[in-house]
């Protein structure tokens, strides 16, 4: 497993690659992974001729200072997971050499960044579109994976692929949980052993919602308001926002009579965990 360091390096690699007629495909991510990037990474390289991770914790997309500093870090755990998976070769690139003195060009996706983890986490979506955007002109991927886990992301990212009409694929993959229901997560780490026993609290109010669905009803608010009983019910969460939407356009809906998306962000103790499920309800004639 080869890493490269310097955007100019990678790129020069990837064209080369491309000349030879290799499929890319690259899965970013910012490491401390776990089954849900490993994931990621086996499909990478099950459908491509040369798989790359990119691993780069990208402080544009953080909002807050703190929160960058306590983001999980280990670069040597991470390489032998990546090679186990049998990751071809590792973009790492260094913040100054992503954001050069003197960068100033962001990428902003609109309507869609403006509320829940947009509304959240101000400028968030803009690091995140923007780092995206130059890791597709830097590996040159043709195919590129993300998790469902960040599905705000995942669709943010699907659309300025396609407004920016870059040349590449967007795949999406489910989320992968723990055995007691917790989507793995990097900061997953950053829980107390009580708040770990905590956090599953997220998947049983999607449950609760998921059920209620599947049994046809059809009030969002009253579902809802269910979930947040659940959540309150554990005293070391504390509801961020939970919304049921729209699937594609991320709007908030009333009344269920088509798929919709649960979304939830909870705080549990000093993390904020990030949490979804797509229910699908075949539309009524
Ligand atoms: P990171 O949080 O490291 O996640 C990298 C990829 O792994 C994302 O596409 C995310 O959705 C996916 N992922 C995380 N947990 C998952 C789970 N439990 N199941 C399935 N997939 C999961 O997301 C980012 O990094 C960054 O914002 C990035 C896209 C790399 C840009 O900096």
């Amino acid at each position: 497993m080869q890493v490269i360091e310097y955007p100019k390096k990678m790129q020069e690699l990837s064209e080369q690659l491309r000349r030879e007629g290799k499929i890319l495909g690259l899965v970013p991510t910012m490491g401390a992974l776990h089954e849900g990037h490993l994931s990621l990474l086996r499909r990478c390289r099950a459908e491509n001729d040369l798989s790359v991770m990119s691993l780069f914790v990208n402080p544009a997309q953080f909002d807050r200072k703190d929160d960058l500093a306590a983001y999980p870090q280990d670069w040597e755990g991470d390489f032998k997971k990546a090679e186990a998976v049998g990751v071809d070769l590792v973009y790492a690139p260094t913040a100054g050499m992503m954001y050069p003195e003197g960068y100033q060009t962001y990428v902003e996706v609109e309507a869609l960044t403006r509320r829940w983890e947009g509304a959240s986490r101000p400028g968030h979506f803009r690091g995140v579109a923007t780092v995206v955007a130059k890791l597709f002109t830097i590996v040159k991927p043709h195919q590129a994976y993300f998790g469902q886990k960040d599905y705000q992301q995942a669709l943010v990212v699907q659309r300025m692929v396609q407004d920016l009409n870059l040349d590449l694929e967007v795949i999406i993959l489910p989320i992968i949980r723990e055995e007691d229901g917790l989507a793995s997560s990097s900061r997953n780490w950053n829980l107390s052993p009580e708040e770990r026993c905590a956090a599953p609290v997220l998947y049983k109010a999607l449950q609760a919602a998921e059920a209620r669905v599947r049994a046809g009803e059809q009030g969002a608010e009253a579902i809802l308001e269910r979930m947040r009983e659940i959540i309150e019910a554990e005293p070391l969460a504390e509801i961020d926002y939970i919304a049921c939407c729209h699937p594609m356009r991320l709007e908030p809906v009333e009344r269920i009579t088509e798929s919709v998306v649960f979304l939830l962000a909870v705080w549990i103790g000093r993390t904020r965990l990030i949490d979804n499920a797509l229910v699908e309800v075949p539309a009524q004639a």
